[in-house]
């Protein structure tokens, strides 16, 4: 493609081009044809991610945050979490693309479009506390109460219904003037770990607006990704779309989409539980839950993902999402009762893995307990709710010792989990194993299910593995000499034929 005054032009679809001059025709200060202003306030996993995936898409981007120290570090390229292509696409893009402030006036009133990417921590009632949104929208309205010019606020953060409207009132009790402003809901699915990956090659984008304009400016913000214009650019981030198959958008009311994100995290979350359920069942049988769950998902109605049966789901997003989806339905009057009971399976599926150690052990107290995981799943540092620090809690409490490794998340759990001589932190899973009367996997890490079980059994004590993660086959740990013990399949008890041990004195 030619340049022009130095400036490579993007291709970009007529379709597409049509559409963005007949919107924009006299707001051209707001986008080019290839490019729109975008502002994202919020710099955490959700904020920092579509921030710099919009400046990849050729948007120009400034993120806020009101955390001075972490804007220091984002200007410097320095990225505070733990996630795949994140810090070489800032670096691609930072001062060109994209730039970090902690001036929201500034950067909201030179964007076409204002993305609220703030935290929606869980309250008392298991209801979203919205404070942190309501407080931005009130900052956006002062910014631009006297500017006159169209934009659109968009919620990026997980919201219950309704927050739409309600951003929509605080903007208008702060004199925004409604003609001026829409509000619309362009909910986030990405995975933490998979981050980069999940919003540039999305599953769909939805949007929910009320009015045509506002999804017009939602549709050219994605342009890139609906259009396929985005993946025949090289240097483009390969993935499940391509030119020939680009993302798919769908447009629907604000309330439907808010809806969209807490109906997918709560049926993802039931889909464990689900399958967790079944595997106690299966185990009480004699089934094995990996052959039931490849059966199951072979039904293209059902599908395979999500059936991996664990010591239960943890993270930032499903236990709190579940939460705050029943306590929407509350609201209407409606007793979700489902949404209790998966919560409630993915607590006791902690209790049910704390009792497989319990029973292998026979007693707690005194023993050397190796942790593999810290991490609520592979791939990320976030210790948030996760199933890993909340059982190594219990095995402290018990009297038990542990020794952890997890290969990024040690950091932050020396935060929740004080280094002492209960508690201690290994260089890598053997030494974790050193003498350890039992080896726990409690976060599903590549790495966990390709250990070499010479060297592993080893460096234990004994040789017990419990598997919080089904990551090996209980005929393999059979023949390496391991008493195995895992989640919905039979234990398989082949300690005696290992090498002789001497008991501790
Ligand atoms: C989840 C959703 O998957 C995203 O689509 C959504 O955007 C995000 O929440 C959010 O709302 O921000 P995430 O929390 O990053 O993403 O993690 P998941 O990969 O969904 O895993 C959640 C938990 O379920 C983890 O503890 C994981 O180990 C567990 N899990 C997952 C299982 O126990 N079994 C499975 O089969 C799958």
């Amino acid at each position: 493609m030619e340049t022009w005054l130095g400036i490579t032009p993007v291709r970009v679809p007529t379709q597409t081009l049509v559409k963005i001059n007949r919107l924009f025709l006299g707001e051209f200060i707001y986008m080019t044809a290839e490019q729109m202003s975008i502002c994202v306030i919020g710099s955490g996993y959700v904020g920092l991610v579509a921030a710099v995936c919009f400046a990849e898409m050729g948007h120009s981007v400034v993120c806020v945050d009101n955390d001075e120290a972490k804007v220091k570090m984002l200007r410097e390229g320095g990225v505070p979490i733990f996630e795949d292509h994140l810090e070489p696409m800032l670096a691609k893009h930072l001062g060109r693309g994209v730039e970090f402030t902690t001036d929201l006036a500034v950067a909201v009133e030179r964007s076409a479009a204002v993305f609220i990417a703030v935290g929606t921590p869980q309250g008392d009632t298991g209801a979203a506390d919205l404070s942190y949104v309501e407080a931005v929208v009130s900052e956006i309205a002062r910014s631009i109460c006297n500017l006159g010019s169209y934009k659109v606020i968009v919620e990026k953060s997980t919201v219950p219904v309704y927050t739409n409207e309600w951003i929509r009132r605080v903007m208008q009790r702060n004199g925004v003037d409604l003609s001026t402003f829409d509000v619309v809901s362009n909910p986030e699915f990405l995975r933490e770990g998979t981050a980069v990956a999940d919003f540039l090659h999305p599953d769909r984008i939805v949007v929910g607006a009320n009015t045509e304009r506002s999804a017009l400016v939602l549709r050219n913000i994605y342009a890139p990704l609906t259009s396929g214009s985005y993946y025949s650019q090289p240097g483009a981030l390969p993935g499940t779309c391509n030119a020939r198959r680009p993302a798919s958008i769908l447009v629907t009311s604000a309330q439907s989409a808010e809806i969209i994100k807490h109906a997918s995290n709560a049926f993802l979350a039931l889909k464990i539980s689900f399958i967790n359920s079944v595997a106690n069942l299966a185990e009480a049988v004699d089934a094995d839950i990996e052959d039931i769950a490849t059966g199951i998902g072979l039904d293209s109605r059902i599908g395979p993902k999500f059936l991996r049966a664990s010591l239960g789901y943890g993270g930032s997003c499903f236990p709190k999402d579940v939460a705050a989806f029943h306590w929407v339905a509350q609201q209407q009057g409606l007793d979700f009762r489902l949404l209790q009971e998966v919560c409630k399976i993915n607590e006791t599926q902690r209790n049910v893995f704390f009792n497989k150690v319990l029973s292998a052990l026979w007693t707690l107290r005194g023993k050397k307990l190796a942790a593999l995981g810290l991490a609520f799943k592979c791939d990320t540092d976030d210790i948030r709710e996760s199933p890993a620090i909340d059982v190594i809690r219990r095995f402290l409490e018990a009297g038990a010792s542990v020794t952890a490794y997890d290969p990024a998340a040690m950091e932050r759990s020396r935060e929740v989990l004080a280094p002492s001589e209960k508690m201690v932190y290994a260089e890598n899973a053997y030494s974790a194993a050193a003498d350890a009367d039992a080896v726990l996997i409690l976060t599903d890490w590549k790495e966990f299910g390709q250990l070499d079980l010479v060297r592993l059994n080893q460096a234990v004590r004994f040789p017990i593995l419990i598997d919080g993660r089904n990551l090996y086959k209980p005929q393999v740990m059979a023949e390496h000499g391991f008493t195995y013990i895992s989640i919905g399949r039979s234990a398989s008890y082949q300690a005696q034929q290992g090498r002789p041990r001497q008991l501790a004195i």
